[in-house]
């Protein structure tokens, strides 16, 4: 993994009123304060408020789970950058599969919000990963060749330092089903090399790629293990300090 600093982000999805997210960070913040990985939580946004309270002073770092790409406007329902950064926020997940399968994104409107949360100097979770159809007709290389160029388009070389790219496969998000750690490590090896295509290979080297889908206390060793894998993006796991704890001390 070389000089690379993992990093285990939560994604809580909607999950968590209020309460829920002050229980469960107050248990956490014991639970992780020695981790040698970077640890986030990308929570909802009616919980960020709340989360900043709570993890100020600690080494958790507060993520959002989307941006809209304008500055402000008649966009009824989404969130700015600005608004987020008032909040300070420092992460935001960009692309997530459920957005793309639910809501529409398409690998252009992922690279406006990433390109918007850069703007801010928000850093965005890219998330990029095949369907099962994909990858039992082999594309899986394919799909997450085009979404990492199609994310990173106009994005210069400079910021790349501030971006963290998840390589989820959609069949294994809340499944149970994990892609091998081999398996992961050859994809996300392949969403570097493209990083490296686009930008040269010091940069492609640099850059920190996560594996999510399915990562819990269980598989985070073996999975962390992998060359290419540095950290994870999580979901269910997350949702309990004490699993989310065992990941993020795993890694
Ligand atoms: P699970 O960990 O629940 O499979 O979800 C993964 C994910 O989608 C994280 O963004």
């Amino acid at each position: 993994m070389g000089e690379r600093l993992p990093i285990i982000a939560g994604n809580w999805k909607m999950n968590n009123t209020i309460k829920e997210t002050k229980e469960l960070l107050t248990a956490l913040i014991p639970l992780v304060k020695d981790a040698k990985a970077e640890v986030a939580v990308c929570v909802p946004y009616t919980s960020i408020a709340t989360a900043r309270k709570l993890i100020r002073g600690t080494n958790i770092k507060l993520g959002a789970e989307n941006v809209h790409w304008a500055d402000k406007g008649a966009f009824t329902g989404e969130i700015s950058a600005d608004m987020l950064k008032e909040l300070k926020v420092e992460y935001v997940i960009v692309g997530h599969s459920e957005r793309r399968q639910f809501f529409g994104e398409t690998d252009e409107t992922v690279n406006k919000r990433a390109q918007a949360a850069l703007s801010r100097k928000l850093k965005p979770i890219i998330c990029v990963g095949e369907l099962l159809s994909e990858r039992e007709n082999g594309k899986t290389d394919e799909v997450v060749i085009r979404q990492t160029k199609g994310a990173f388009a106009g994005i210069t070389k400079g910021n790349l330092k501030n971006i963290v790219i998840a390589y989820e496969p959609v069949w294994a998000i809340g499944t149970g089903k994990t892609a091998t750690a081999e398996d992961a490590d050859k994809t996300i090896a392949v969403i570097r090399k493209t990083i490296g295509g686009l930008y040269g290979k010091v940069a492609a080297e640099a850059i920190r790629i996560q594996y999510g889908g399915s990562m819990n206390a269980k598989n985070v060793t073996e999975l962390m293990a992998k060359p290419n894998i540095d950290g994870g993006l999580i979901g269910g796991a997350s949702l309990k300090a004490e699993d989310f704890s065992k990941v993020v001390l795993g890694a």
